[in-house]
């Protein structure tokens, strides 16, 4: 009676399985759709990629038909960037040309950022949480290390130095370029006070939902 079950079991799954496999290859089609809503397009074509216009396969595609411009304002005379959400790292709104990569012993973005220099250049001074470590320490626990942290508890470490974890500035911030894409952007910013549009308080509320 067991091996009997079993057995039906082992049937039932299976015809699920090709049943889905059926279904799923049925849902393909070749032909681009066009026009689901405003401004989006959906492409279902096995060589076709999302929303890029052109063909997988070969270089010459017209995925974007021209190249991005990114700002060529000198840094001193950019207009900067509206956060895109409260907190969110800032977007660089100058030139960037030669100031890239930023290396080991070679960091030009600290000569104008750094607390010390920001006030005389009129830039934005690299802010508290950049001279904060938020890493728990690891301690043993017998044959294991565990985290040195109460569960919701925020560990936050004033260095006297740029954290380590901050030095690749544009592993955050980035420049942009003016581009127009077919794909209309739908995302509204909500800001609970209208200084976040402009400036971080990510230092003071670090540990806000945690708890
Ligand atoms: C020569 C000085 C200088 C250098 C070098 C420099 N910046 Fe700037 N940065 C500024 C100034 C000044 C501003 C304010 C906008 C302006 O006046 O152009 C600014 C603005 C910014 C902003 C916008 C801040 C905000 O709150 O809107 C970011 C982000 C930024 N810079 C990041 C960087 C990064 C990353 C680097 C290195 C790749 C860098 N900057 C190199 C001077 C500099
Ligand atoms: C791991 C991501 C990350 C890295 C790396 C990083 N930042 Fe930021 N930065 C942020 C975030 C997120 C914010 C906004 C929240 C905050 O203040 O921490 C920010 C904010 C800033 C601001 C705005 C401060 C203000 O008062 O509004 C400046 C200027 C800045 N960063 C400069 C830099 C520079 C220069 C470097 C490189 C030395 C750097 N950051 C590295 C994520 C990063």
């Amino acid at each position: 009676m067991g091996q009997n079950l079993e057995i039906m079991i082992y049937r039932f799954l299976l015809t699920s399985i090709v049943a889905t496999m059926i279904l799923v290859s049925c849902g393909g089609n070749d032909e681009a759709n066009t026009d689901t809503k405003e401004g989006v397009r959906s492409e279902a074509s096995a060589n076709k990629l999302g929303f890029i216009n052109s063909d997988v396969e070969s270089n010459d595609g017209d995925a974007l038909s021209e190249m991005p411009q990114y700002s060529k304002a000198p840094a001193g005379t950019a207009e900067r960037i509206d956060r895109a959400f409260e907190n969110a790292p800032p977007m660089i709104p100058h030139m960037t040309e030669g100031f890239f990569p930023i290396t080991k012993d070679n960091n030009i973005c600290l000569t104008c950022h750094m607390p010390d220099k920001s006030e005389a250049v009129g830039s934005v001074a690299i802010p508290q949480s950049h001279f904060t470590d938020y890493r728990p320490n690891l301690i043993k626990s017998g044959e294991k290390y565990v985290v040195d942290a109460e569960e919701g508890e925020v560990v936050a470490k004033k260095l006297n130095k740029l954290s380590p974890a901050r030095y690749n500035c544009s592993q955050c911030h980035v420049p942009q370029a003016n581009v127009t894409v077919d794909i209309k952007n739908t995302f509204e910013s909500v800001f609970r006070n209208k200084d976040s549009k402009n400036s971080s308080n990510l230092n003071e509320n670090i540990d806000e939902g945690v708890k």
